[in-house]
């Protein structure tokens, strides 16, 4: 998983008219693919939604039906089809400071340390290295990974890279986290744990998050709403409320309550033949 920070000079400021029970704000948001030697392919129809300041939105469909697709016209790195897209009121035209995103695949840099791939984005965006020193250690430590930053990416397993490249997307505060199943790559007991940890980043940071995953027991854990896709072209099969009690533990994950939302959300997958 490759963590970037998006952009270099956009104004990072909040517009004055932004609008915090939208912000981000999608609507009518359509992409279609038109590969120079191949047909044309329509990975996103019809899509319409909007994310509080401060929410927790997972968005889940099955492979292929433009969730990463979607991220990417988010963070401003590649053209929508059509609609309109917007974060904290401002039009979406290109990469925003404020928005940090984890990829669905790996690429630190393999020339540089472990503490200097996180550091890298409190470098594009020429921050203050001592301070944001520290900060990348804190969260190398809350990884477990705090013996490993000289190390250089190929001494570490695949999930620890990846642990590695979520310090990298958290480091510079963005306000806006956007999240390509991040934890698809880490053994179970690893996954709940980050999952833990990230609601605790969440809570004390404020931040707007939206995140991709396969897992629908994940989505449910973590979010305050769920968003389900449809098969390609994904379009919105339903928004899903999730009404648990916060600050929540894995416990919550054996309640009634949330076994009933795991079922409601599964069913789509399981009319469609696909996904478990
Ligand atoms: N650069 C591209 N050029 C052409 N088609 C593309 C491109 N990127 C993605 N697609 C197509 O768009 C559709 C959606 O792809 P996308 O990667 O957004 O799916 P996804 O929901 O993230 O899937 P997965 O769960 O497997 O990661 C797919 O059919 C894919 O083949
Ligand atoms: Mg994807």
């Amino acid at each position: 998983m490759a963590i970037r920070t998006l952009g270099r000079r956009q104004a990072v400021a909040p517009a004055p008219t932004a609008d915090e029970t939208a912000w981000i704000e999608v609507a009518g948001l359509e992409k279609l693919y038109r590969p120079r030697r191949s047909e044309p392919t329509r990975a996103l129809s019809d899509i319409d939604f909007r994310v509080r300041r401060g929410e927790f939105v997972s968005v889940v469909g099955p492979s292929g039906c433009g969730k990463t697709t979607m991220l990417k016209i988010l963070a401003g790195l590649i053209p929508k089809t059509a609609g309109t897209v917007r974060v904290a009121g401002r039009e979406v035209t290109g990469p925003l400071p404020q928005i940090g995103m984890v990829f669905q695949a790996a690429t630190l840099l393999p020339w540089r340390t472990i503490l200097e791939n996180v550091m890298v984005p409190v470098e594009v965006q020429r921050l203050d290295r001592a301070r944001y020193r520290e900060q990348a250690r804190r969260l190398l430590s809350m990884v477990g990974l705090d013996e490993f930053e000289g190390k250089y990416p190929h001494e570490l397993s695949g999930g620890m890279q990846q642990r590695a490249g979520i310090c990298r997307a958290l480091v510079h505060d963005p306000a806006v986290l956007l999240m390509d199943e991040p934890f698809g790559a880490l053994d179970a007991m690893t996954r709940e744990y980050m999952n833990v940890e990230l609601l605790r980043i969440w809570r004390e940071s404020g931040q707007t998050i939206v995140f991709v995953t396969h897992s629908i027991p994940e989505a449910v854990f973590l979010s305050d709403r769920v968003i389900v896709l449809t098969p390609r072209p994904g379009r919105i099969a339903e928004v899903v409320d999730i009404d648990l009690e916060r600050p929540r533990d894995l416990g919550v994950m054996a309640s009634d309550r949330a076994g009933v939302y795991v079922d409601r959300i599964r069913r789509h997958f399981h009319a469609t033949g696909v996904m478990g």
